[in-house]
């Protein structure tokens, strides 16, 4: 089958294309892209004037809740919401019940992806047994069966010789380690951010300085075992010095950032709104300018959710009872097209950072239109605005402070090998 999709602006970060034009599919394969393609014997033709075209993005920081955590999110429902949210491919978090400490863990989410999934999964093991931060797990083990990564997310391996540990034989075993930076001393307790917010609700603080305190630790490992740590949902201006200064001393590490640390402050948890209580939380507008700047400079560049589902159990309740986390696999897209808007990006970076730098830190080849390569196609409208309703969210937990809000830019079709899948 011969599909061209004509009149788009094709956008491929693996080879720095942004061009005007078409691109030709045949029986799920790229053949390629050109100005303009004129074949006679197309089956079928997708007009993409306006719309941009990119290869599927990669999500490297997902909670698919599964096993054990079911009523938030399985793995159907979140790579359904993944697909909507043209995220064809995403690495998923261990803190699932049990913990993804074991091979069988790993093996189970594999096939059940397999089985279920709309996208590819690729999951994160930890790094310590039950992310009790004491006992490292079994990497190779782990990697045999899947694992492309190892982190303790949600929690920071808090004893400094056995990170150092895990780095080392995390580079043996050629893993990613993800670094959820949090030194828990700091924060213990915590429900927002410190500052003023803290003080009007009555609300013990999560300080700046557990967030940099930890990266300081992780880069120096990391420095120490010349092994790239990967820092997750980095939230605050603080440690953007630091980044700079590893950048300069060539010590090798990775950073993230997701769409909720760039677009909202502190002020979102105001009268106790539990869908704004996130860990790390959201801190003050200076916080927020600084990480675009950040983006813009590439000091930190991959954007990635941290989509953390809760149902209304888990939100609907007293704020210091309430789970931190929001859902971000579609949202990703419209609120990291804002960066391009307001002139921090341009649209062939956001693709860098949200397609082939993720993939590298995870190791994989990312998708892309080079020639023979298989379909794996996002269409986007980035102009289009809609609301988003629990209608239209596919995840099975709403916990959002987005929900029926407008958004600007909307995932229209996926091409999936020999699938064209449209999303209305
Ligand atoms: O807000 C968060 N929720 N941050 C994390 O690091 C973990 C996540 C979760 O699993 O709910």
């Amino acid at each position: 089958m011969k599909l061209l999709i004509k009149n788009g602006r094709i956008i491929d970060p693996t080879q720095n294309i942004d061009l005007k034009g078409d691109l030709l599919i045949e029986n799920g394969k790229i053949v390629g892209f050109d100005k303009n393609i004129e074949i006679n014997d197309a089956i079928k033709i997708i007009e993409a004037k306006g719309l941009w075209v990119l290869p599927g993005l990669v999500d490297i920081h997902v909670h698919l809740r599964d096993p054990g955590e079911e009523w938030k999110e399985d793995i159907e429902s979140g790579t359904k919401a993944a697909l909507y949210g043209g995220v064809l491919r995403l690495a998923c978090m261990p803190n699932t019940n049990p913990p993804n400490d074991s091979p069988e863990v790993t093996s189970y989410i594999v096939k059940k992806s397999k089985e279920k999934g709309y996208v590819k999964v690729y999951p994160i093991a930890c790094i310590t047994k039950g992310q009790k931060g004491e006992e490292i797990t079994e990497f190779g083990r782990l990697k045999e069966a899947g694992a492309v990564g190892v982190s303790d997310d949600g929690k920071w391996v808090q004893n400094s010789e056995i990170m150092k540990r895990a780095l080392f034989y995390a580079k043996h075993f050629d893993l990613a380690v993800i670094s959820h930076c949090e030194d828990q001393n700091l924060s213990q307790g915590g429900q927002i951010n410190e500052g003023i917010y803290s003080a009007k609700l009555g609300l013990k603080g999560k300080p700046p300085s557990a967030e940099v305190i930890a990266v300081i630790r992780d880069l120096i490992l990391a420095k120490e075992a010349q092994k790239s740590v990967h820092l997750a949902h980095l939230s605050t201006k603080e440690v953007i010095p630091f980044l700079k200064w590893a950048k300069d001393e060539g010590i090798p590490f990775t950073a993230e950032t997701c769409p909720h640390y760039f677009t909202l402050t502190e002020k979102e948890v105001d009268n106790y709104n539990t869908l704004a209580k996130v860990n790390p939380p959201l801190r003050t507008e200076e916080d927020v300018q600084a990480i675009k700047e950040a983006l813009k400079e590439g000091l930190i560049d991959i954007i990635s959710t941290d989509h953390a589902p809760h149902s209304s159990l888990e939100k609907e309740i007293e704020f210091e009872l309430a789970s931190p986390g929001m859902i971000g696999l579609q949202l990703l897209l419209p609120l990291s097209l804002n960066l391009v808007r307001d002139g921090y990006l341009t649209p062939l970076q956001l693709a860098k950072y949200l397609i082939t730098n993720p993939s590298k830190v995870i190791r994989i080849e990312p998708p892309c239109f080079k020639k023979e390569a298989p379909a794996e196609i996002i269409i986007i409208d980035p102009e289009e605005e809609y609301i988003l309703t629990e209608d239209f969210i596919k995840s099975k937990s709403k916990n959002t402070p987005f929900l029926n809000k407008k958004l600007k830019g909307r995932v229209k079709k996926v091409i999936l090998n020999d699938n064209i899948i449209t999303l209305d």
